[in-house]
């Protein structure tokens, strides 16, 4: 669990030497437990022992980053509850697909702080609906502060995996992303390679342009379905220090939806030195594959540790999860335990 991991040194190598392998990073929070992306998540996650947490991240009106995973706001908050707000419901293309609601980039971070977060799935998760309204959305700049102070009264570092979203979308509306992103870290004096803060991106130019202006490890994600040749892999070796891959690139299903046979991903990436995480693993049956699942109800919780262990197994680096502490015990070996 603490065993240190140095990446293969080379000449764009930025990896931490804080790195820990394997890791449990805690999706959007302790996101099977509390709303996404709110600062209870983030706690609940670093009280049950998350090694990380991960944090989506898009603009406001006013340049300011915030966690929110997607940029319409109705999914996740009470906007739609908000007559104040209304008139800025609009339809917005977010790389080449329509959306309607209301968009982060049209909101002050005034206005955005006025808002409540809500779950997201409240069929699946209705003990995480519980806390609905209870938070706001917070700026990178608020969990930074949290994560430093609970990483001090706790005497363990926290790491931080931050996603960049829509990047391109963002440069098009005239709100870079980069430019807040390394302006917050500096604050927090958080700009240097052992700050344990990895930045993430599914769009490789803004990746190429952080790291030719950051030593903090970059982490190239890849989605369900991506083919990933070797000739792939060299070029995201050109500028990341990892990868984060979809969990069915590593370990596909086989044609029952039971866990198959690895792929070999993990020990393509790690030829070259690239670390390996993967996304998401959550512990309820309707995400698990068939030979894990407990019980006929989709929403029940199935053993979403058999899995990690099978993604331990095939070499990952990190797992990130919505349910950190399934994801411990089967790190640690030991049965589940739920903080408070
Ligand atoms: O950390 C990677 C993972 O979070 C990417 O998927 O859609 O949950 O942001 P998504
Ligand atoms: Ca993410």
């Amino acid at each position: 669990m603490t065993v240190t991991r140095e990446a293969v040194p080379g000449v764009h190598r930025r990896t931490s030497s804080l790195v820990l392998s394997p890791a449990v990073v805690a999706h959007r929070g302790a996101s099977g437990h509390r709303p996404e992306h709110t600062l209870d998540a983030y706690r609940t996650a670093i009280r049950m022992g998350a090694d990380d947490i991960e944090l989506d991240l898009v603009s406001t009106k006013d340049g300011v980053l915030v966690a929110r995973h997607d940029l319409e706001l109705g999914a996740t908050t009470d906007v739609a509850r908000r007559p104040d707000l209304a008139h800025l419901r609009r339809t917005v293309v977010v790389d080449g697909v329509a959306q309607q609601g209301w968009f982060a980039q049209d909101l002050t971070l005034t206005e955005l702080t006025t808002l409540t977060a809500r779950e997201r799935m409240p069929a699946t998760r209705p003990a995480s609906a519980a806390y609905d309204g209870a938070e706001g959305v917070p700026t990178l700049d608020e969990v930074l502060a949290m994560v430093a102070t609970e990483s001090a009264r706790r005497g363990r570092p926290v790491g931080v995996m931050l996603e960049l979203k829509h990047a391109a979308h963002h440069d098009a509306a005239g709100l870079p992303l980069d430019v807040p992103l390394l302006r917050d870290l500096a604050r927090h004096g958080l700009d240097h390679p052992w700050a344990r803060v990895t930045l993430m991106a599914f769009e490789a130019p803004v990746l190429r342009r952080l790291a030719a202006r950051t030593r903090l490890p970059v982490v190239q994600l890849l989605g369900a379905g991506e083919r990933v040749s070797p000739e792939d892999l060299d070029r995201i070796d050109d500028y990341a220090d990892g990868i984060g891959a979809h969990r069915s690139l590593v370990l596909p299903r086989d044609p029952y939806g039971a866990i198959g046979t690895p792929s070999t991903l993990v020990r393509d990436a790690h030829r070259r030195g690239l670390t390996v995480h993967v996304w998401t693993v959550r512990g309820e049956n309707r995400y698990l594959p068939t030979n894990l699942r407990r019980g006929d109800a989709p929403d029940a919780l199935g053993d979403m540790a058999g899995e990690v262990e099978a993604l331990l197994d095939a070499g990952v680096d990190g797992v990130i999860t919505d349910h950190p502490e399934a994801a411990l015990a089967a790190v640690r070996g030991g049965p589940a335990v739920l903080g408070r």
